[in-house]
Protein backbone atom coordinates (compact mmCIF):
# COMPACT_ATOMS: atom_id res chain seq x y z
CA UNK A 1 0.00 0.00 0.00
CA UNK A 2 1.47 3.20 -0.82
CA UNK A 3 1.90 6.42 1.37
CA UNK A 4 2.05 8.79 -1.28
CA UNK A 5 -1.01 10.84 -2.87
CA UNK A 6 -1.81 9.03 -6.13
CA UNK A 7 -4.77 9.23 -8.59
CA UNK A 8 -7.51 7.07 -9.44
CA UNK A 9 -8.39 7.28 -13.25
CA UNK A 10 -12.14 6.33 -13.64
CA UNK A 11 -11.99 5.28 -17.22
CA UNK A 12 -15.34 6.15 -18.95
CA UNK A 13 -17.31 4.20 -20.63
CA UNK A 14 -16.95 1.13 -18.57
CA UNK A 15 -15.44 2.65 -15.16
CA UNK A 16 -13.30 0.23 -14.02
CA UNK A 17 -10.40 1.62 -12.07
CA UNK A 18 -7.18 1.92 -13.12
CA UNK A 19 -6.25 0.39 -9.75
CA UNK A 20 -8.12 -1.16 -6.68
CA UNK A 21 -7.83 -3.99 -4.29
CA UNK A 22 -10.74 -5.61 -4.78
CA UNK A 23 -13.05 -6.65 -6.79
CA UNK A 24 -16.81 -8.09 -5.35
CA UNK A 25 -19.00 -9.51 -7.79
CA UNK A 26 -22.40 -10.24 -5.93
CA UNK A 27 -24.97 -12.52 -7.91
CA UNK A 28 -28.29 -13.42 -7.49
CA UNK A 29 -27.52 -15.94 -4.73
CA UNK A 30 -26.16 -13.49 -2.87
CA UNK A 31 -29.47 -11.65 -2.37
CA UNK A 32 -31.86 -14.48 -0.30
CA UNK A 33 -34.73 -13.29 0.97
CA UNK A 34 -34.14 -9.24 -0.43
CA UNK A 35 -36.59 -9.28 -3.30
CA UNK A 36 -40.29 -9.07 -2.54
CA UNK A 37 -41.27 -11.39 -5.31
CA UNK A 38 -39.48 -14.61 -3.91
CA UNK A 39 -41.36 -16.57 -6.34
CA UNK A 40 -39.75 -14.46 -9.32
CA UNK A 41 -36.35 -14.35 -7.75
CA UNK A 42 -36.73 -18.48 -6.86
CA UNK A 43 -37.30 -18.48 -11.10
CA UNK A 44 -34.87 -16.24 -11.99
CA UNK A 45 -32.18 -18.17 -9.70
CA UNK A 46 -32.66 -21.84 -11.29
CA UNK A 47 -32.46 -20.54 -14.48
CA UNK A 48 -29.40 -18.75 -14.00
CA UNK A 49 -27.07 -17.13 -10.77
CA UNK A 50 -26.74 -13.42 -12.85
CA UNK A 51 -24.30 -10.92 -11.95
CA UNK A 52 -26.24 -8.04 -10.09
CA UNK A 53 -23.50 -5.53 -9.39
CA UNK A 54 -19.63 -4.87 -8.75
CA UNK A 55 -18.01 -2.98 -6.60
CA UNK A 56 -13.79 -2.08 -7.30
CA UNK A 57 -12.42 -0.74 -4.39
CA UNK A 58 -9.16 0.94 -3.20
CA UNK A 59 -8.13 -0.70 0.28
CA UNK A 60 -6.57 1.86 3.33
CA UNK A 61 -6.56 1.55 6.81
CA UNK A 62 -9.58 0.99 8.60
CA UNK A 63 -8.96 4.46 10.40
CA UNK A 64 -11.04 7.72 11.13
CA UNK A 65 -8.43 9.39 9.21
CA UNK A 66 -8.36 7.31 5.74
CA UNK A 67 -10.99 7.33 3.00
CA UNK A 68 -11.79 4.36 1.54
CA UNK A 69 -12.75 4.73 -2.39
CA UNK A 70 -14.38 2.94 -4.78
CA UNK A 71 -17.06 2.09 -7.92
CA UNK A 72 -19.55 0.41 -7.84
CA UNK A 73 -22.04 -1.01 -11.22
CA UNK A 74 -25.31 -1.83 -10.67
CA UNK A 75 -26.24 -3.72 -13.84
CA UNK A 76 -29.94 -3.28 -15.38
CA UNK A 77 -32.26 -6.06 -14.39
CA UNK A 78 -35.57 -6.61 -13.11
CA UNK A 79 -36.61 -9.49 -10.51
CA UNK A 80 -40.49 -9.32 -10.93
CA UNK A 81 -41.12 -5.65 -10.60
CA UNK A 82 -38.23 -4.52 -8.86
CA UNK A 83 -35.05 -3.40 -10.35
CA UNK A 84 -31.36 -5.12 -9.75
CA UNK A 85 -30.42 -3.07 -6.50
CA UNK A 86 -26.93 -3.56 -3.76
CA UNK A 87 -27.83 -5.30 -0.48
CA UNK A 88 -27.41 -1.84 1.48
CA UNK A 89 -26.23 -1.08 4.70
CA UNK A 90 -25.88 0.55 7.97
CA UNK A 91 -22.33 1.83 8.75
CA UNK A 92 -21.05 -0.39 11.58
CA UNK A 93 -19.69 3.34 13.08
CA UNK A 94 -23.46 4.57 12.36
CA UNK A 95 -21.92 8.29 13.10
CA UNK A 96 -20.30 8.02 9.54
CA UNK A 97 -21.29 9.50 6.29
CA UNK A 98 -20.96 8.86 2.44
CA UNK A 99 -20.84 10.79 -0.83
CA UNK A 100 -21.76 8.89 -4.14
CA UNK A 101 -21.42 11.03 -7.54
CA UNK A 102 -23.02 8.91 -10.24
CA UNK A 103 -20.64 8.59 -13.50
CA UNK A 104 -23.38 7.04 -15.64
CA UNK A 105 -26.82 5.43 -15.79
CA UNK A 106 -30.13 6.29 -14.17
CA UNK A 107 -31.38 5.15 -10.35
CA UNK A 108 -32.29 6.28 -6.71
CA UNK A 109 -30.43 5.66 -3.51
CA UNK A 110 -32.66 4.24 -0.98
CA UNK A 111 -32.00 5.61 2.35
CA UNK A 112 -33.21 4.90 5.84
CA UNK A 113 -32.62 5.87 9.39
CA UNK A 114 -32.79 3.25 12.44
CA UNK A 115 -35.88 4.88 14.02
CA UNK A 116 -37.66 4.73 10.42
CA UNK A 117 -37.48 7.80 8.88
CA UNK A 118 -36.78 7.39 4.35
CA UNK A 119 -35.44 9.07 1.66
CA UNK A 120 -35.05 8.21 -1.86
CA UNK A 121 -32.97 10.54 -4.19
CA UNK A 122 -32.04 10.35 -8.12
CA UNK A 123 -28.95 9.25 -9.56
CA UNK A 124 -28.13 10.81 -12.49
CA UNK A 125 -24.73 11.51 -14.58
CA UNK A 126 -22.63 14.29 -12.53
CA UNK A 127 -24.91 14.39 -9.22
CA UNK A 128 -23.04 14.39 -5.98
CA UNK A 129 -25.04 12.64 -3.08
CA UNK A 130 -24.55 13.02 0.63
CA UNK A 131 -25.22 10.16 2.69
CA UNK A 132 -25.87 11.66 6.65
CA UNK A 133 -24.26 9.66 9.30
CA UNK A 134 -26.87 7.21 10.74
CA UNK A 135 -28.66 6.15 7.25
CA UNK A 136 -28.37 3.13 5.47
CA UNK A 137 -28.17 3.07 1.48
CA UNK A 138 -29.20 1.00 -1.21
CA UNK A 139 -28.44 1.76 -5.19
CA UNK A 140 -31.60 0.92 -7.58
CA UNK A 141 -30.68 0.68 -11.39
CA UNK A 142 -33.91 1.66 -12.87
CA UNK A 143 -32.78 1.53 -16.68
CA UNK A 144 -33.91 -0.85 -18.45
CA UNK A 145 -30.49 -1.45 -20.49
CA UNK A 146 -27.70 0.84 -18.91
CA UNK A 147 -24.95 -0.06 -16.07
CA UNK A 148 -25.57 2.21 -12.78
CA UNK A 149 -22.05 3.54 -11.75
CA UNK A 150 -21.28 5.75 -9.17
CA UNK A 151 -17.83 6.28 -6.91
CA UNK A 152 -18.27 6.32 -3.71
CA UNK A 153 -16.11 7.55 -0.79
CA UNK A 154 -16.74 6.67 2.76
CA UNK A 155 -14.42 6.86 5.93
CA UNK A 156 -11.80 4.23 6.14
CA UNK A 157 -13.32 3.34 9.52
CA UNK A 158 -17.04 3.41 9.25
CA UNK A 159 -17.26 -0.47 8.24
CA UNK A 160 -20.84 -2.36 6.95
CA UNK A 161 -23.42 -3.60 8.74
CA UNK A 162 -26.11 -5.86 6.55
CA UNK A 163 -27.84 -7.25 9.71
CA UNK A 164 -30.83 -5.20 9.96
CA UNK A 165 -31.54 -4.89 6.54
CA UNK A 166 -30.88 -8.82 5.26
CA UNK A 167 -33.71 -9.33 8.51
CA UNK A 168 -36.60 -7.00 6.60
CA UNK A 169 -35.59 -4.89 3.74
CA UNK A 170 -35.41 -1.45 3.41
CA UNK A 171 -39.19 0.65 4.34
CA UNK A 172 -39.58 1.46 0.67
CA UNK A 173 -39.08 -0.80 -2.26
CA UNK A 174 -38.67 0.30 -6.33
CA UNK A 175 -40.73 -1.18 -8.69
CA UNK A 176 -41.98 -0.50 -12.22
CA UNK A 177 -44.79 0.30 -12.75
CA UNK A 178 -46.58 1.31 -16.43
CA UNK A 179 -42.55 1.42 -17.30
CA UNK A 180 -42.19 4.18 -14.51
CA UNK A 181 -39.95 3.72 -11.23
CA UNK A 182 -42.18 3.55 -8.07
CA UNK A 183 -41.60 4.03 -4.71
CA UNK A 184 -44.15 1.36 -2.59
CA UNK A 185 -44.10 0.37 1.12
CA UNK A 186 -42.10 -2.80 1.68
CA UNK A 187 -45.15 -5.45 3.05
CA UNK A 188 -41.94 -7.38 4.99
CA UNK A 189 -40.95 -3.87 7.16
CA UNK A 190 -41.92 -3.38 10.64
CA UNK A 191 -41.58 0.05 12.35
CA UNK A 192 -39.09 -0.06 14.84
CA UNK A 193 -40.16 -0.33 18.26
CA UNK A 194 -40.37 2.73 19.68
CA UNK A 195 -38.54 3.69 23.59
CA UNK A 196 -40.50 5.20 25.81
FE1 LIG B 1 -21.78 2.80 2.77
Amino acid sequence: MKDVPFTLELNAPDFIPSQYDKHIRRTLSAMKGQYSDQESYACLLAKEDSLLYEVYEVTRPELAGELLQGISIVHPGQVGDEYFMTKGHFHTVLDTAEVYICQKGQGVMVMETPEGDWAVEPLYPGCVLYVPPRWAHRSVNTSPDEDLVTFFVYPGNAGHDYGAIEEQGFRKLVVERNGQPTIIDNPRWSAPEVEK
